[in-house]
């Protein structure tokens, strides 16, 4: 029995799939490259020992999707693939409708016909958007998408609330907060194209002298320290999250066929306290100034994560430290 991986080549998935490997699945990973490199494979080869199988086709290719389901005996899902680029999003918003639901759609479908069960998703606190509590629950409603990649993560729950409830399949959605990090070993991270749009790639890519200085989207928001808040969770950590919610599935131990976790740290960092830790765990000091705020930013969000402590038996582990840490050793090796 295998676990399909879509988009197992990009930064989370390629953790995921890691994780997957160490507690002795067996992979399948499905990814078109459009945004990630081959080179993945191998590392992720050189860290468990294990190469995992690799379909490299475009999940909007209904006919290579339904083979893949046909052709294997799947135990699970977990559906990462998808175009994440907020200010593209807006820009082309067709091409993000297109990619990010019509890949859902498809999957589901192919899923369904073979009568697999288990679906994992990658949702994000971005269906939040600027909650008006802190910490944020599950059930914090969900607002007007801020973008249309927003959106089509809010869609794309809205279509598991409705397949789920009609198909009686068995699914989780994990809402992440902001991911960052890389592998301990700094054979996998993050690797965005071009100039970063994310605060933690835009940092290290400073310190390493690729970037002149970190602009620092505002400081007059209503925080300790003027800066917003986010809840930034190291990447294996939030791989780690992926295995307990299958398990669960795997296991029938869900209370209803559809569920939701928040999946962050429970703890509230400024871009400036991000500053300080970079500056702290790596001992290199950072050029940075602030400017004005960054269209579409919320003031704060972090998570209520008691649900996914009670009910997965999963906890974030690693500090803000240690992932600007492990952040850091990446960049070195770029
Ligand atoms: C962004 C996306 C969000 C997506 C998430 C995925 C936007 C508006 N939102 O969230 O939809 O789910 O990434 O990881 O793009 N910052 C700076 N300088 C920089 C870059 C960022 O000060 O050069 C600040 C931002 O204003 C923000 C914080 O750092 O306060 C984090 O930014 P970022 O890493 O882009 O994440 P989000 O905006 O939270």
């Amino acid at each position: 029995m295998k676990i399909v991986v879509t988009g197992g080549l990009g930064f989370i998935g390629s953790h995921t799939v890691v994780e997957l490997q160490n507690e002795g699945f067996k992979v399948i990973i499905v990814d078109n490259l459009s945004n990630s490199k081959i080179e993945v494979l191998n590392q992720i080869t050189s860290i468990t020992g294990i190469k995992p199988q690799f379909e490299q086709f475009d999940l909007l290719d209904k006919e290579r999707v339904n083979t893949l389901f046909n052709n294997n005996k799947i135990a699970g899902i977990i559906h990462f693939a998808a175009s994440k680029a907020v200010g593209e999003s807006v820009e082309k918003p067709l091409l993000y409708y297109q990619n990010n639901l019509g890949s859902l759609l498809n999957v589901l479908d192919a899923m369904l016909a073979t009568k697999q069960d288990h679906l994992i998703f990658s949702s994000s606190c971005t269906v939040y958007g600027q909650a008006d509590q802190m910490p944020i629950t599950e059930n914090a409603p969900r607002k007007d998408a801020e973008s249309p990649y927003g959106n089509t993560k809010k869609i794309a729950e809205d279509i598991l609330l409705d397949t789920t409830n009609a198909y009686k399949y068995n699914a989780i959605a994990l809402r992440y907060f902001n991911p960052i990090g890389a592998h301990p070993s700094a054979k996998i991270g993050e690797l965005p194209i071009g100039i970063p749009q994310n605060l933690i790639p835009y940092v290290t890519q400073t310190a390493a002298g690729i970037r002149k200085e970190l602009a620092v989207f505002g400081a007059d928001y209503p925080t300790p320290d003027g800066t917003a808040i986010r809840d930034y969770i190291h990447v294996v950590d939030l791989a780690k999250a992926h295995i307990v919610a299958l398990k669960r599935l795997i296991e029938k131990k869900n209370k209803t066929n559809l569920e939701f976790f928040n999946i962050g740290t429970g703890k509230g960092s400024s871009v400036l306290d991000v500053i300080k830790a970079f500056e702290n765990s790596t001992k290199k000091k950072l050029n940075y100034k602030i400017v004005a705020r960054r269209e579409g930013d919320i003031t704060e969000a972090y998570a209520d994560t008691t649900l996914a402590n009670t009910e997965l038996g999963w906890k974030a582990e690693k500090s803000l430290e240690n992932a600007l840490y492990d952040a850091w050793q990446w960049q070195l090796k770029q």
